[in-house]
């Protein structure tokens, strides 16, 4: 059993065919690279997993998106995503929280702690699977516009560790925040799969090649090449995802 499968999901957007006969299959407990150029429709397969593509009245899916085993489309979608983690290309912490609160709410929405005791401890453990105890433990308190970029990303990551998922999506998660912070990130996740299974979108070879299990070359909305990371990398199938990683295109 997979955490995740998706058997020939095409995805049609105001009528163009964004997404193509796209079948993958994550196992638990790995890291899962989506890997391609930008607008090849990375994002668009990791909206097709939670379903948030369906906020969008103007697109058309179909085929079949298993989650934890289960039809996705037969669960509720906010049960669904109870499951399931996101965390976004551009870091987006609520301005108007503390940093405790933007970690906590997400444990309470879930129901994964109630009381104050195991709120505190889920948010200290949330903080520090996403590396970021240390720098914030003495500004709990504090507002988000206080930390950096790179922080607030952590924080993003904090916040969606503690709804407890099985499945993080991780959005081109370091895209937009510099290096060191980037690298704390992966570091973060690299630990975390023992817990989660982990699907992660990037336009960085490097960053595939540092964290992934297994990769998923997407170009043009199709898979044209997936496989173990050693695979991939060292005996690509395609020009286009030789080029890619040589980063040519
Ligand atoms: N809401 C939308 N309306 C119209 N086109 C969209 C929408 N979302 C995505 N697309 C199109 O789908 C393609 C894939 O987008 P996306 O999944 O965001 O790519 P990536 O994440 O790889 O950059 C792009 O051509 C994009 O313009
Ligand atoms: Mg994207």
């Amino acid at each position: 059993m997979y955490a995740v499968e998706l058997d020939n999901v095409n995805v049609y957007i105001e009528g163009k065919h964004i997404l193509k006969n796209i079948t993958l299959r994550v196992p638990y407990n790995t890291i899962y690279v989506i890997m391609g150029p930008s607008g090849s429709g990375k994002t668009t397969i990791l909206r097709v997993i939670n379903r948030l593509i369906e906020l969008n009245p103007n697109a058309k899916i179909d085929g079949s998106v298993k989650v934890l085993g289960y039809d996705a489309f037969k669960i509720d979608p906010y049960d669904l995503r109870k499951h399931i983690g996101m965390v976004f290309q551009i870091p987006n912490p609520f301005p108007h929280m503390t940093i405790y609160d933007n970690v906590a709410i997400a444990a309470r929405i879930n129901r994964v702690a109630r009381k104050r005791e195991e709120l505190d401890e889920i948010v200290r453990w949330a903080l520090e699977k996403a590396m970021l105890w240390d720098e914030v433990k003495d500004r709990l308190r504090s507002y988000p516009h206080v930390l950096s970029g790179g922080q607030k990303q952590r924080l993003c990551l904090a916040r969606a560790l503690a709804m407890k998922p099985k499945i993080l999506l991780l959005d081109e998660p370091t895209a937009n925040i510099d290096p060191v912070n980037a690298r704390k990130i992966e570091e973060a996740i690299s630990a975390l799969k023992e817990e989660i299974t982990i699907i992660m979108v990037t336009h960085s070879p490097h960053q595939a090649a540092r964290v992934a299990d297994h990769v998923a070359m997407i170009y043009s909305g199709s898979i044209i090449e997936q496989g173990p990371v050693s695979q991939v990398f060292l005996n690509p199938k395609t020009d286009f995802t030789a080029k890619f990683l040589k980063g040519e295109v």
